[in-house]
This record gives C-alpha cells, structure tokens and sequence, in this order.
C-alpha cells in the first residue's frame, strides 16, 4: 500500500511542477506567479479541489509525444472565496506557453460545465499562447467549445477573466464573452494578433505594450475592466469584487454584516453643488458618502470617465451604481459612457443587482465625431438597458436632468421605481441659455430682453418642482439626507417582482 501511495505522490508532483523549474524560474522573473501559486492567493486557504491534473494531450504530430506534461497546461477545480463556491481555470505558461489543446479545452469546459449546473461562478486566470499551435483544428475545436459555454452561462453564473500574461488569438476571444475582464500592469497582454503579425499584415510598428496593454485596454478599447500593479493586487481585489456578487442568477447577492449606520447624515452635501451651473464637483463624493462604509468597488475606473460605474453596499447589500460626473465632460453621454453604462445595467439585472443612478447629465455630447460613430445607436443601448431591467431602481437628480439624457437616466418613465430630486435639480429640454436662444432668435441682438428670457426659462424650469408636480420625481429630499432616503428606499423595493414578455431574446441595438 505505501508504495501505492508513494506512486501517487510522485504522480502528483510531476503534475506540480508544470513546465519544469527552469520556466517556473523564468516565470517569476518576469514578476508573475506560477497557475498554482495564483489559485492559492485567489481562493480561501486549503479550499482547492483539483481535477483533472493527470491529463495529458492526445497529439502525435511534430513530435509532440515526447512533449506531454500532466496536466497538459491548466490547472482546473473549485474552492471557495470567503467561504462561497467557486470553479477556477489557471492556465500555466510554463506548459507550452499555457496553449491550448483538446485535453486543454477539455478540462475548462468540464468546470464551466459543472459551474453551470450548481449554480456557481467561474474564475478564469488567463497566460496563454492562444490555440496549440501543432494541434491544428483540434485546438480550434476545443475553444469553440469554450466560447459556446461562455455564451450559454452568460446571465446565469458570472464570469470573471484575469489576463496574466501575455494573451492572443481564442485566448482573448473567451474572455470576451464574460462579464469582467481584469489585468495586470506590465506583464499581461491581450491581441487578436500580435505586433509581428501586425507588422507583416499593415506595415504598422507597435510594441505589444501599445497595442494590447493593460494601459490600452483600460483608457482606449474598453476591452478591459480595470489593471492592477501585480498578480497579487490583482487576485485580492477579484476576491473583493467577488463579494459583491450572487453566486447565479436565481440567487440574490450576499449580505454582509454592516455597522454604518443607514439614516447617517451627511451636511457636507448641502454644499455640494457649487453657486455656478458650469461649475463642476465630484459626484464620486456623493456615492461615498451615501455607500455603507464609504467603500465603492469601481469597474472599468479609467474608461469613460464622465460616467462612474461600480458597487456599492446599502444596508448590507450589493447596489450598482451609475453616476454622470461632471468634473469630466460636464458629465455629459457620449458613445463611450453610454456603452461602459450599458453594459453595467445589464450586468445588475441579469444578478439581481439593484441599480441606483445618480444624475448630473448636460444632454449628450454633439458633433459629427460622435453622430459618424453612431451615438444614436450607442446611446440607445443605455436606453434599452434600462427600459428593460426589473431589478429594483432608484434615481437621484443632484443638478442637471436635460433633454433625451433625462429619460435616458433611468428616469420614472423607463421603469425607475423611486425618483428622487435635489431642490438644486434642474430638468428641462435644455439649458436656459441655448433655450432661449431657440425660442427668441429674432431677440437675440437685444441682450436685455435675452437676458430677461433666460431669467424667465430658468424661473419656470431650473427647478425639480415642474416634474414632480406630474409625480415624475416622487420627493424632493434634502441632500444631507440621501442616504437615508435612498435605504429606505431599497429596503421598501426588496420584494418587487416584476414580469416581462415573453420572448426569445431581444433585438437590443448593438
Ligand atoms: C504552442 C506555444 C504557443 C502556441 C507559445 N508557445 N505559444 N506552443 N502553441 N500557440 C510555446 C513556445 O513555443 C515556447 O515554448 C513557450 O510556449 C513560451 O513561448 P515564448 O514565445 O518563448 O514566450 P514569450 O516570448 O513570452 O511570447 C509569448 C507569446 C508568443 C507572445 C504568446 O509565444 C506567441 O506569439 N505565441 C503565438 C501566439 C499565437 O499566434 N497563437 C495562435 C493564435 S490563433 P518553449 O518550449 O520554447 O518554452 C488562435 C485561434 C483561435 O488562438 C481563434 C479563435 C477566434
């Protein structure tokens, strides 16, 4: 028996040590983890199953018999993160620059697949070379595999990519698919082809940096959500986001133990609004001062900065928050924000995510740069999403609501359950300035009866009052107060239910 056992140890650590020490070694010298050293910062203490790890290829060509590693360059399983159940794939760099075969595909899909049917997320910890190159269509097979999962659990487990080094080919087209996509500064990559192919196909020099960094995809593409420093910051704060998150989509997120009290005042926020319109302020303070805690877990942070996405707690609970900021743009929706919001509202109903949606917004942003790339397209995806969410919702004006941005912002009439208003909220088709400009052009030479005009506009409209005397705007609240209200609002919203159509799918603009 122990010669059994002995053999099974041996068998073990052969599959441990992956690609062999001297790639380990290369590995960390380039600043990143090992696939296994990963899982154990990602998952709770002694919490991983593996499966899988005696697998190896099935390829005979260009002598890849010889080339069989246990495994086969990923380690796959479940654990758990602060004691909640999770399926993981970390791929090993080390094992033929983590490419993927068949056997590789293989062991991802039987996790997702088992993640599928108990109802838990999956974690993927992506450094791979893309398709195994001498594996040829097998290794085609074996992602199309995975994209088809990826599609198929998309709305009922979420999926959440770490890009670990340097990506290419299927191994960026998977993480594509699910719902947040993380990487790490300096060491991770992602591209559909990389920069020699670039150069051959388009006589174009880039470095890898520059074409599909972590800087690149955070601020240009949008590809990705967020960057982290190191594989560590990087595996923390996915177990923090983590948190925030139902294990499926028939499950409501975690509540966890609060100790901020929810009816707290907060008088900073009677001064928030500046005395000029065209000042700007950081809403950013306004979500922290109504978060439990002042803790706000932003997603996709250096994307589309006039509008802030992320998550917050309220009482304990998880809340989605979507927020103009007018200290960037004026806060204003142009094809970027609207998309960065799109997909987060849609990412709350399909969890069950409440969605609160503060509203400082100056209409969209005008011009042909963003008539040419479609903004009446890209702005009604925000539209949809919100038309179409059931979740629980609350909407805070603080100051500007104009025009389409003001039924776009989660307004009552798209499906809002409480709308709140500051006493400063304006809303209105646009601001009195341009208004009057349109209503008395033939006046415009005479700058005192404009004057008078706009005097005139804004008595009767830079007010919250002419909506929420059609019961557009349910309250108006003190700001010092929002939190509470806004509590007691999600407390009151905990048992709504709401049906929609039948329908395959919807045809939502993409
Ligand atoms: C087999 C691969 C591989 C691959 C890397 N390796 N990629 N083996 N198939 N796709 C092996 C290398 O031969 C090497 O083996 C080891 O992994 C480490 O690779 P290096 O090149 O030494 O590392 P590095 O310099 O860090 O460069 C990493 C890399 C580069 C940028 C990923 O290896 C690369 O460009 N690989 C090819 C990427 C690619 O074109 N993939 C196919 C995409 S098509 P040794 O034994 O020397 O250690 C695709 C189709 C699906 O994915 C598309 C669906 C939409």
């Amino acid at each position: 028996m122990r010669q059994i056992l002995e053999q099974l140890e041996t068998r073990r650590e052969a599959a441990r040590v992956g690609g062999g020490q001297k790639r380990i070694d290369t590995q960390h010298s380039k600043g990143k983890l090992t696939a296994r050293e990963r899982i154990d910062v990602l998952l709770d203490e002694g919490s991983f199953e593996e499966y899988d790890m005696y697998v190896s290829h099935r390829c005979t060509d260009f002598g890849m018999e010889e080339n069989k590693v246990p495994g086969d360059g990923v380690v796959t399983g479940w654990g758990t993160i602060n004691g909640r159940l999770v399926y993981v794939f970390s791929q090993d760099f080390t094992v033929l620059g983590g490419s993927l075969s068949e056997t590789h595909a293989q062991k991802i899909c039987k996790i997702m697949d088992m993640a599928a049917r108990n109802g838990a997320p999956v974690i993927g910890l992506n450094d791979s070379g893309g398709a195994r190159i001498q594996e040829g269509v097998a290794s085609l097979a074996g992602y199309a595999e995975v994209f088809r999962r990826n599609a198929e659990v998309s709305g009922v487990i979420p999926q959440i990519s770490v890009i670990m080094g340097p990506c290419a080919g299927g191994a960026v087209y998977s993480p594509a698919m699910t719902d947040f996509i993380f990487m790490v500064r300096d060491s991770s990559y992602m591209f559909v082809t990389g920069p020699d192919v670039v150069k051959t196909v388009t006589n174009e020099i880039v470095s890898a940096e520059d074409l599909g960094g972590a800087k690149t995809h955070t601020t240009k593409s949008s590809v990705a959500d967020g960057a982290f420093d190191n594989d560590i910051e990087a595996l923390l704060k996915i177990r923090d986001l983590f948190d925030f998150l139902p294990l499926n989509n028939r499950e409501q997120p975690p509540v966890r133990p609060f100790f901020d009290d929810p009816a707290r005042i907060e008088e900073r926020l009677d001064t928030l609004i500046p005395d000029s319109a065209n000042k700007p302020y950081d809403m950013r303070e306004l979500v922290l001062a109504i978060a439990d805690e002042g803790e706000f877990h932003e997603i996709a942070e250096a994307y589309a900065r006039n509008i802030l996405t992320g998550f917050i707690r309220l009482e304990g609970q998880t809340v989605g928050v979507v927020a103009n900021q007018p200290m960037v743009l004026a806060g204003c929706l142009d094809i970027d924000s609207s998309r960065k919001a799109a997909k987060f509202v849609r990412f709350c109903d399909a969890f069950n995510i409440p969605i609160l949606t503060l509203v400082d917004v100056p209409g969209f942003l005008p011009g042909t740069a963003q008539e040419y790339n479609g903004i009446i397209k890209h702005g009604a995806k925000l539209l949809f999403a919100y038309s179409q969410a059931t979740v629980p919702m609350v909407t805070l004006i603080t100051r500007k609501a104009y025009g389409g941005a003001y039924d776009v912002m989660a307004s009552k009439h798209i499906g809002a359950d409480v709308n709140y208003a500051w006493p400063t909220a304006e809303i209105a088709v646009m601001g009195a300035k341009g208004a009057t400009e349109i209503l008395y052009r033939s006046e415009l030479n005479d700058p005192e009866k404009i004057a008078a005009r706009t005097k005139e506009y804004e008595d009767r409209f830079a007010n919250p009052f002419v909506a929420a005397e059609r019961g557009f705007i349910d309250e108006v609240i003190m700001p010092h107060s929002s939190r509470r209200r806004i509590a007691r609002a999600f407390a009151m919203l905990r048992t709504k239910k709401l049906e929609t159509h039948w329908k395959k799918h919807d045809t939502m603009p993409l």
